[in-house]
């Protein structure tokens, strides 16, 4: 390429990486150290009474963060109710009826409106949360970033479509996906590793159970043949009719709840419930990210918090952009 048409393309580069890293560094650690000094040890303890409760509700809030992010980027827009005019995302069947800890951030941000009103945003609440919830789970603290602002914009049809990847796909539109909210593959290797703790609803695997690639009758040969009967055993075909089928398993059946690199050793022994865990050997390199992982213990818990804080920089509100909401579940009326 000449000179001439090789700058254009340079600088379209140029504005593209400096729009992204723009954005993310519009947060800071301790945004709010002077507006309200309390604010992430008010969600911190939040999180920790909600986990006496439930200790399953800390999965579900690095989850939420996840689902956040990747739709309209990290706004809080997962958390808004549907009103008689309007489907929110948090009704799209990738968040009802599985996302769960919806609760804990009412809480937190509640006793945040005690302490310093219209101050920390909704969405900071849930990047907060999210890390407090791999902490107490066993995983490494680490900063997160703050200044985000809340959305007043939440639609169940745009969960699906291009945003939230599901879990039926395979490496390429894993890839694709996470590639499209400025993520590498790395990073999609390392964040799926939150699938060491939680748990799945049968009906997002039961088709490799039970109808593997259309057969009805077959199973997925990827999954261990032991672990494959035992599933059978937990998740009966077919799934009540019409009714979601509330039953649910562990996405890691050997250390269900502690925040460890069991995950990939599971990914290495096919026993992983989700196409999409599986499917991380699908090719040499995400393949040898596994075997990493599964070897190095803190080094994963390193790149797990690295990652989430990039996660949480996705089409970040900041400044005056958006609002920062009274109740997480309804954009402010004013
Ligand atoms: C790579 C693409 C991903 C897909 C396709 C995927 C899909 C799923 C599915 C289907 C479930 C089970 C939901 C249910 O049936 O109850 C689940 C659970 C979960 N996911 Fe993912 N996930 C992905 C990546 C991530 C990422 C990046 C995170 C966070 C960093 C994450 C965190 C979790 C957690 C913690 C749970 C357990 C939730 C609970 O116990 O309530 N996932 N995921
Ligand atoms: C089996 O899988 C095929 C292909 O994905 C699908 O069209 C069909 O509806 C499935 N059958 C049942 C009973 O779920």
């Amino acid at each position: 390429m000449t000179r001439s048409t090789w700058l254009p393309f340079a600088m379209a580069a140029l504005v593209v990486a400096f729009a992204t890293v723009a954005h993310g560094s519009h947060l800071k650690v301790g945004f709010y150290k002077h507006s309200c000094p309390q604010a992430e040890h008010i969600v911190r303890n939040a999180v920790r009474r909600a986990l006496a409760r439930e200790p399953g509700l800390g999965a579900g809030l690095i989850r939420m963060h996840f689902h956040d992010c990747f739709v309209r980027g990290c706004d809080g827009s997962i958390l808004i109710n549907s009103t008689p005019g309007n489907k929110a995302e948090k009704d799209s069947v990738a968040n009802n009826p599985s996302m769960r800890g919806f609760d804990v951030i009412d809480e937190a941000k509640a006793a945040l409106e005690a302490h310093c009103p219209r101050t920390v945003s909704c969405a900071d609440v849930v990047a907060f949360a999210a890390r407090d919830g791999a902490y107490l789970a066993g995983g490494i603290g680490y900063d997160v970033p703050s200044g985000r602002r809340d959305g007043r914009v939440s639609i169940s049809d745009e969960v699906l479509k291009n945003n939230v990847p599901s879990p039926t796909n395979h490496l390429r539109e894993l890839v694709e996906s996470f590639k499209r909210k400025g993520l590498s593959a790395d990073d999609m290797v390392t964040l799926s590793g939150a699938h060491t703790i939680g748990r799945s609803h049968c009906s997002s695997f039961t088709q490799r159970l039970y109808n593997f690639s259309g057969q009805l009758g077959k199973t997925d040969p990827s999954i261990e043949p032991a672990y494959a009967e035992h599933l059978k055993q937990r998740c009966p075909w077919p799934s009540s009719n019409g009714q979601m089928d509330p039953t649910v398993v562990p996405l890691d059946p050997v250390t269900p709840a502690s925040f460890d690199n069991q995950y990939y050793k599971n990914v290495l022994a096919h026993e992983v419930v989700l196409t999409s865990d599986q499917t991380l050997l699908a090719s040499a390199d995400t393949a040898g990210i596994v075997d990493f992982y599964a070897a190095a213990e803190d080094a994963w818990k390193a790149k797990f918090a690295e990652a989430m804080v990039k996660m949480g920089t996705v089409e970040v509100l900041t400044g005056d952009e958006g609002e920062i909401r009274e109740k997480c579940f309804v954009v402010n009326s004013y």
